[in-house]
């Protein structure tokens, strides 16, 4: 059996800050509402002339710089995004130029929120039929370009950012396993409604409260398919590395699996909600912290658009 591991994390974040207080001066809200009900302090915001590809590279680059692959050694790359720098060619392959590693294959993956858990999950069958040795896992997102700032229910919650990992061919396992779902028919319920042919809305829209309430149930019943899947008990687990969406879903999640807060990365406060790259930038931040450390075992779990969901089970 060939297994993956994960073997070394990046992230970036680009350096302008939108805080709560400066939302404050342009909309009905406030510090103080916003970290009640989300959690969020502060989020990073991309340049305008900024790509999610100039992310991806540069949280490529920072995972490279503690690897012990070059990067000629990769032989796939798969980018998880929603905010795509144009409709085609794929983000994937404007990282591969940058890069300059052609001509290894390189493709996006649409499934918001969940892209990460998706693109890990496609990784590792890779490496599992001995197919590829060392996957390029990039989750980005610039979800600012398709943030209505008018709208105080979307405005709050959304952040830029990239994170990438290395995936590599292994004798022991590091990827225990990975569940991917989706269910179209709440489709409405969070989306950007805009067309191929271009017409309608171009910002996101979402039933917030709707949205919560299946978040937290769909995030239950993936905790139990993973833990029984792998026979394992809560206590198994030793860090939970969420989506990053709302601190009232994290910590029902790890209420869920009995766990303390502080077994929880948690870069909402940070971040925001990256779509995307919000789980390989919380794992990159759990790990270069030193909080997570070889050997452990850590749950990643992740909801959104679509409706998407999945989880990764991993040994660090
Ligand atoms: N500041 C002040 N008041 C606000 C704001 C704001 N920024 N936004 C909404 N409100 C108001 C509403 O207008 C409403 O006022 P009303 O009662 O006078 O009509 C009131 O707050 C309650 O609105 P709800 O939308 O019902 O508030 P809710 O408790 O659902 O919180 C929130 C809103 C924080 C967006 C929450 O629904 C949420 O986090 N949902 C999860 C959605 C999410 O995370 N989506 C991301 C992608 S999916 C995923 O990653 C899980």
């Amino acid at each position: 059996m060939i297994y993956s591991k994960i073997t070394s994390v990046g992230g970036y974040l680009p350096s302008n800050i939108l805080t709560n207080k400066d939302l404050e001066r342009s909309l009905d809200t406030s510090d103080e509402w916003i970290v009640t009900m989300t959690g969020i302090k502060e989020r990073h915001i991309i340049d305008p002339n900024e790509t999610s590809s100039d992310m991806a590279y540069k949280a490529t680059l920072d995972a490279i710089k503690t690897s012990k692959k070059d990067l000629k050694e990769i032989d796939l790359i798969i980018v998880a995004t929603t905010t795509p720098d144009k409709i085609f060619p794929s983000t994937a392959c404007a990282l591969q130029n940058k890069l300059g590693i052609g001509e290894c294959p390189a493709f996006d993956i649409q499934a918001v929120c969940s892209g990460f858990i998706y693109a890990l999950s496609i990784a590792d069958k890779f490496i599992n039929t001995g197919s590829k040795k060392n996957v390029l896992v990039v989750g980005v997102d610039a979800m600012s370009k398709i943030t209505d700032y008018s709208d105080r229910s979307n405005a709050i919650l959304w952040g830029d950012g990239a994170g990438a990992v290395i995936v590599s061919a292994s004798d022991k396992p590091g990827i225990i396993s990975t569940h991917i779902h989706s269910d179209g028919k709440y489709e409405s319920l969070l989306h950007v409604p805009r067309t191929k042919n271009l017409s309608g809305k171009d910002t996101i829209e979402m039933q917030g409260n709707q949205v919560f309430k299946i978040a937290v149930n769909t995030l239950d019943r993936i905790v139990d398919e993973t833990l029984k899947a792998n026979n394992l008990k809560k206590s198994d687990i030793d860090w939970l590395v969420p989506h990053q969406a709302n601190i009232r879903i994290l910590e029902a999640t790890a209420k869920k699996l009995d766990m303390s807060m502080d077994r929880v990365i948690v870069t909402i406060d940070k971040h925001g909600n990256t779509s995307a790259a919000s789980i390989p930038l919380a794992l990159n931040d759990g790990i270069k912290s030193g909080k997570i450390k070889p050997g452990e075992t850590i749950l990643m779990e992740a909801f959104g658009g679509g409706f998407t969901w999945g989880s990764a089970l991993i040994k660090y």
